[in-house]
């Protein structure tokens, strides 16, 4: 079964707390939080304050995917407010290597992003450091777009890769993920789906996960 990683970014902010009672009670496995800073990504969503509250109502696994420059600025401080795992984007990294085991020394899963256009084999060098690949599954900055169909080749690449060098690791998928295409997602070799408007918009999101957990 795949985990299920709802985005809060298609919450309705005004009714948090709510929200995030509906998760705890969910089938939902992760909490999704994006944050973005208007610089790697043209828009601004939430940040620190918002996640320390967040995670003071869960005890879900925390999954905070930074669309931000300079990840290694903020590692400390998301550690500080509750993140379980970060997730920094290889565009935004300089020294991969260094952001990777300063996420790790601090106690936190480490993630690595790929917006659309990076290949997968760019993690070659790196795969064996990792918790968790987090592959976009649209352009990042905003929920609601569609998914790009590219996508699926982009995780059988990847599951092969790591398959053949018997690693553990994650394969998430991010953007656009909808109940029609998840099967197709999780047969590709994904283990995290991450979904924010088909749940939020959806008229029954705590059906709508269970929607998706249940999926074959
Ligand atoms: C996009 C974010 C996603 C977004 C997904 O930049 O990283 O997590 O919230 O939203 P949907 O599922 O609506 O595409
Ligand atoms: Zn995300």
């Amino acid at each position: 079964m795949p985990i299920i990683a709802p985005s809060l970014l298609a919450s309705n902010f005004l009714r948090l707390e709510d929200e995030c009672k509906m998760l705890n009670e969910s089938d939902a496995d992760w909490f999704h939080l994006d944050v973005m800073d208007g610089r790697f990504v043209p828009n601004i969503s939430f940040g620190l304050p918002v996640i320390e509250q967040i995670r003071k109502t869960t005890k879900k696994f925390c999954d905070v995917h930074l669309m931000i420059e300079e990840p290694e600025r903020y590692a400390e401080a998301f550690k500080k407010a509750g993140a379980d795992q970060l997730t920094v984007h290889i565009e935004a990294c300089r020294h991969l290597h260094r952001n990777v085991h300063q996420i790790k020394s601090l106690g936190m899963k480490a993630g690595v992003a790929l917006n659309p256009h990076t290949p997968v084999e760019f993690l070659s060098d790196t795969l064996q450091d990792i918790d968790t690949v987090l592959i976009m599954s649209v352009d990042p900055g905003f929920g609601g777009q569609e998914f790009i169909p590219h996508t699926t080749q982009k995780i059988r690449n990847l599951r092969r890769m790591i398959h053949d060098r018997g690693l553990d690791v994650l394969i998430e998928v991010d953007g656009g993920v909808t109940e029609e295409n998840a099967t197709a997602i999780i047969h590709s070799g994904a283990d995290v789906l991450v979904a924010g408007s088909f749940i939020f918009h959806s008229k029954d999101p705590k059906a709508t996960i269970s929607k998706l957990k249940n999926l074959d």
